[in-house]
């Protein structure tokens, strides 16, 4: 949710700033913005829309080695020019970009006001630059400082100022990570756009702020102590983050699903099936409730995350969003284990979640992708997926994962409490990546089905227990990418009601896999066929209950049951993804969102 990227070093800026913001551009893509340092003088240039637009602009600015830049994902005020980052004092002296929201700033901005402060924009992040101004006396990092302790809300800013050679950066629940290069310095909202240039990154946490001058870092608290980080490596290639010769990102994530999903298991199954996590600091033994919190596609996890630790482990589990949780005062016992599920281990309502159950006593466990992250660092423990990066807005290659993190949790649960291993679903989890590559090579099936619906208007999916939590990850994709109406339901629920839309232009989407559910979802298709609807089945064996109902059948491989969300996730995401692409849309951006959501 908004991207920021600020570079101190010897190279020309301008491309360095471009291409990070490109990386950068999952977070906000509506508007974006540079300004570079030269000499005493700042250059600005700014545009509605996408980096590529800005990039002209940029590029032909004064040469520099100094400079901030910014995407947008608009929160306060439209999408334009004018409220594009970054944004100025009232001389033009002082530049800041910011992700994050100002809670405060109606109030700061009528106490500036009054003091003649002149506004030109409709965001919340001018205050900052004014307020910074009404502060500035010749020193920017007391100015910064001064500034953002009257402010309320979350911010990652960069900030530069025409009378000093340095950018000042601080941090207060939007993410930032220094990258330390050999005589350059960057920092970033994330480690992708640091890649290029270094493996070597700090993470800042809050409330600290890193200053960058000639050669040199330094990182300092709020209150003006010096602050001595350890430096990480990171673990990702800088290959990693390139599409690689596929269209999208979205469509390379997709096909890398066999390899991510080896990388979540490498080194946690042993020789004798046992499962091998390091989950230090809690104990297992005495965890008597777990509640899992979640945004997104993550949320849809954590739903069949319920089931497999309840049926794997026997644990009582419960499922809330994260934005949920944290504001209804939830109630949290001795004994209980909160999980969090995030890809980017960034997103603010479950990290906002996530400290509401620590201030409340809870133990955390974090069920993450990206390493570093702030829910990675602030939970007592966690299993890392190790998906490798996930450029495209729409979660794919972290979901599969996900599911398989909570899968070896909930067998070491149970070996942790001493149950029998269920040594059949620990040799069926080694075989996933084969059955997901199965599903791959048929891609050209789903991708006539996609040619076939393309232009339908209303989708339902459809599938019961475990596969339940799939209709709604199936109907999330569809509509997040294709911008087609899509829900999903509970299949026996369709009768309280949303059977009453179902009419030869509606498609519903079942998933009819051979589980216990099966006679009845058959049963829920005769319904559906009855009122002359029209239906795409996903199934394990195309027999003659399924063909007599519908011809639009997609075979997957048959597993058991806890395994069946994961492998019906993959044809759902590459019908999503075709429909999408024949639509003509940019998949990798679909309108109105962004990937790492880190306002509240
Ligand atoms: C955004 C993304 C979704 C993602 C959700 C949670 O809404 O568009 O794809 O599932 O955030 O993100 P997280 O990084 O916490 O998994």
């Amino acid at each position: 949710m908004c991207g920021i990227i600020a570079y101190f070093g010897k190279k020309d800026v301008a491309p360095i700033l471009i291409d990070g913001l490109k990386r950068l551009e999952y977070r906000g893509y509506d508007s974006a913005g540079v300004c570079l340092l030269n000499n005493g003088e700042l250059f600005m240039a700014k545009v509605k829309g996408r980096v590529s637009e800005l990039e002209k602009l940029a590029l032909n600015l004064k040469h520099s080695n100094i400079g901030i830049a910014h995407t947008r994902w608009a929160t306060h005020g439209e999408p334009s020019e004018v409220n594009a980052h970054p944004h100025f004092d009232c001389k033009n002296e002082i530049a800041v970009v910011h992700n994050g929201i100002i809670e405060n700033y109606t109030t700061l901005k009528e106490i500036l006001e009054k003091e003649g402060h002149k506004f030109i924009s409709k965001t919340d992040t001018e205050v900052l630059s004014h307020l910074i101004e009404k502060f500035y006396n010749n020193n920017l990092e007391e100015a910064v400082t001064k500034a953002l302790e009257l402010v309320v809300g979350t911010f990652g800013i960069a900030v530069v100022c025409k009378k000093e050679n340095k950018i000042v950066v601080a941090r207060r629940g939007s993410p930032i990570v220094l990258g330390v290069g050999e005589g350059e310095n960057i920092i970033a909202s994330d480690a992708v756009a640091v890649l290029p240039f270094t493996k070597k990154v700090i993470y800042l946490n809050d409330n600290e702020m890193v200053v960058l001058t000639d050669n040199k870092y330094e990182i300092k608290n709020f209150d003006g102590q010096i602050v001595e980080k350890e430096i990480d490596e990171i673990k990702w290639t800088a290959a990693e983050i390139e599409k690689k010769g596929f269209k999208h990102f979205m469509l390379k994530e997709i096909f890398e699903q066999p390899a991510s999903i080896e990388n979540t298991l490498r080194g946690r199954i042993d020789e004798n099936l046992n499962i091998k996590l390091s989950i230090d600091n809690i104990d297992l033994k005495s965890i008597k409730r777990i509640t899992i919190v979640a945004c997104g596609t993550a949320w849809h996890a954590g739903l069949i995350g319920k089931y497999l630790i309840e049926k794997i482990a026997g644990i009582p589990t419960d499922v809330d969003y994260a934005s949920e949780f944290r504001y209804r005062n939830p109630i949290v016992r001795e004994g209980d284990l909160v999980i969090a599920i995030s890809q980017s281990g960034e997103t603010a309502d479950t990290l906002a979640a996530l400290r509401e159950a620590k201030l409340k006593g809870a133990k955390t466990l974090g069920i993450i992708n990206v390493v570093g992250s702030t829910i990675g660092r602030e939970v007592d423990s966690g299993i890392y997926l190790h998906a490798g990066p996930e450029i495209a807005v729409a979660a794919t290659k972290s979901f599969p994962c996900m599911l398989t993190g909570l899968i070896l949790f909930s067998l070491f649960l149970a070996q942790a409490n001493g149950k029998d291993a269920d040594k059949e679903l620990l040799e069926e989890l080694n075989s996933l990546p084969e059955k997901i590559q199965e599903i791959l090579d048929k891609s050209q099936d789903i991708l006539l089905l996609a040619k076939k619906f393309k232009d339908t208007k209303n989708f339902f999916f459809l599938g019961r227990g475990v596969n339940f939590p799939s209709a709604l990850e199936g109907a999330l994709k569809l509509k997040e990418t294709s911008y087609i109406h899509a829900e999903g339901y509970p299949a026996a629920e369709m009768k309280h009601g949303p059977i009453a839309l179902v009419d030869p232009e509606l498609v519903s989407v079942f998933f009819a896999m051979n589980d216990h559910t099966y006679a009845k979802i058959l049963s829920n298709m005769e319904e559906v066929r009855a009122r002359g609807g029209q239906i795409i089945a996903v199934v394990n064996e195309a027999n003659s209950d399924i063909l007599n109902l519908t011809k639009n059948v997609i075979v997957v491989p048959k597993c058991r049951e806890e395994l069946m969300p994961i492998i019906s996730a993959i044809p759902l995401q590459l019908l999503a993804y075709y429909i999408a692409d024949l639509r003509g849309f940019d998949v990798d951006k679909p309108k109105n969102l962004a990937k790492s959501v880190t306002v509240e």
